[in-house]
């Protein structure tokens, strides 16, 4: 950065791209950020997200959408001071119906990023994942543990892809100096789940609230920990603005951990539901424990998790309550493997004929 440009940057609010800035997380961050005053431009194809998670921040001055599929190469004329990367369909449902173009998100939107932010001199952070660690083999699992991944199976488009996306970061940030950060983020949850994609915890709500049977994936033993999207958008700025030589790989999640079973019979109980459980097959490579050490957040961001699971939990199920009644627009996108971000708008569905 040249001295003018230097002197221009202090004036100006930070810029902020977020690359999948209209989907779960992505549009809380986008939300957050522009309440610290910070100019936003929103990047994502919508194929796992939908317009309507930042459709209240379409006029703000500060706010921009850009629909681009992060697998084609990015220009942007206006000055990026961050990126945060977290483009890639998040849930198996999604990431398995087409694992080629998981695969391409993960390693070309990464390389993508990270070229942008080579140009413009922005530091990047990637949205990394607790899957870099597989079915673990140890217990909780600390940054040091390097991983028990099937390269081959059905959920290694993603978390290979994830792997690969970490390599990239720290390649660029050995041979072009690039600021990197790296958050390996665990299940998170909260409003602007999707209902369809069969998370655990949209699922469960979804069920209940439906007064359908609630699946549970094999004995319901396996465990989680799962952290609030408040909590994890709060991490995810705090690694971003914390000193250059901070650069991860970060655990961010909630240590809390829970039973599969035990998840589901605390949103029976808050939905006041008469869903029964219904057990059916684990899927493959599906991780029996997960829970995350986090004391290197704790330590170098002063960051730990707030949300008690209730609270978090009780907000959720606010949220779905309110679309299943019909009060929110449903857009619903489907599954299908998609190219580019305008195909990707034709082929929403939209659920609310009222809109
Ligand atoms: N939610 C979690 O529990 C969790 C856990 C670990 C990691 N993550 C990571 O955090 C990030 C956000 O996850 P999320 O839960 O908000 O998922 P999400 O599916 O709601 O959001 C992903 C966003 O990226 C967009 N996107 C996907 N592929 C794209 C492409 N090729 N080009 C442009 N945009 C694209 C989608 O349209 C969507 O808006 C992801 O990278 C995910 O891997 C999430």
């Amino acid at each position: 950065m040249t001295l003018q440009t230097r002197i221009h940057a202090a004036r100006r609010p930070p810029v902020v791209l977020i690359a999948g800035g209209a989907g779960f997380i992505g549009s809380h961050l986008c939300d957050a950020l522009l309440q610290r005053g910070n100019m936003v431009i929103c990047l994502d194809n919508l194929s796992t997200g939908t317009i309507d998670n930042v459709r209240p921040l379409l006029n703000h001055p500060n706010f921009r959408f850009v629909e681009h599929d992060v697998r084609d190469p990015v220009e942007i004329d206006d000055d990026i001071d961050s990126i945060y990367s977290l483009a890639c369909p998040a849930s198996p449902r999604h990431y398995q119906t087409d694992p080629v173009g998981t695969m391409k998100t993960c390693v070309l939107g990464t390389i993508n990023m990270l070229e942008l932010a080579r140009r413009k001199g922005a530091r990047v952070l990637q949205a990394s994942t607790s899957e870099v660690y597989g079915d673990p083999e140890i217990h909780p699992q600390p940054e040091s543990y390097l991983g028990n991944v099937n390269p081959i199976g059905p959920r290694a488009c993603y978390d290979e892809g994830k792997r690969a996306a970490e390599t990239l970061m720290f390649d660029y940030h050995r041979m072009y100096r690039t600021e990197i950060k790296v958050a390996r983020i665990f299940n998170t949850y909260g409003p602007r789940m999707l209902e369809n994609d069969g998370r655990v915890v949209s699922n469960f709500i979804v069920q209940a609230l439906r007064g359908e049977p609630i699946t549970i994936y094999g004995a319901g033993t396996q465990t989680r920990s799962f952290c609030f999207v408040d909590d994890l958008v709060r991490g995810l700025q705090l690694l971003m603005e914390s000193p250059a030589s901070v650069t991860g790989p970060c655990n961010l999640g909630n240590p809390h951990e829970v039973t599969i079973e035990a998840i589901a019979r605390e949103v029976l109980t808050y939905t006041e539901s008469a869903s029964s459980l219904r057990f059916e097959a684990l899927p493959k490579d599906d991780p029996k424990r997960r829970k995350p050490m986090i004391e290197t957040a704790a330590q170098t961001l002063g960051w730990r998790p707030r949300v008690e699971l209730k609270d978090g939990l009780q907000a959720t199920i606010a949220y779905f309550a309110l679309r299943i009644a019909g009060d929110a627009p449903t857009l619903v996108p489907d599954i299908a493997p998609r190219r580019t971000g305008r195909a990707a708008r034709s082929q929403l569905r939209i659920a609310d004929p009222a809109r």
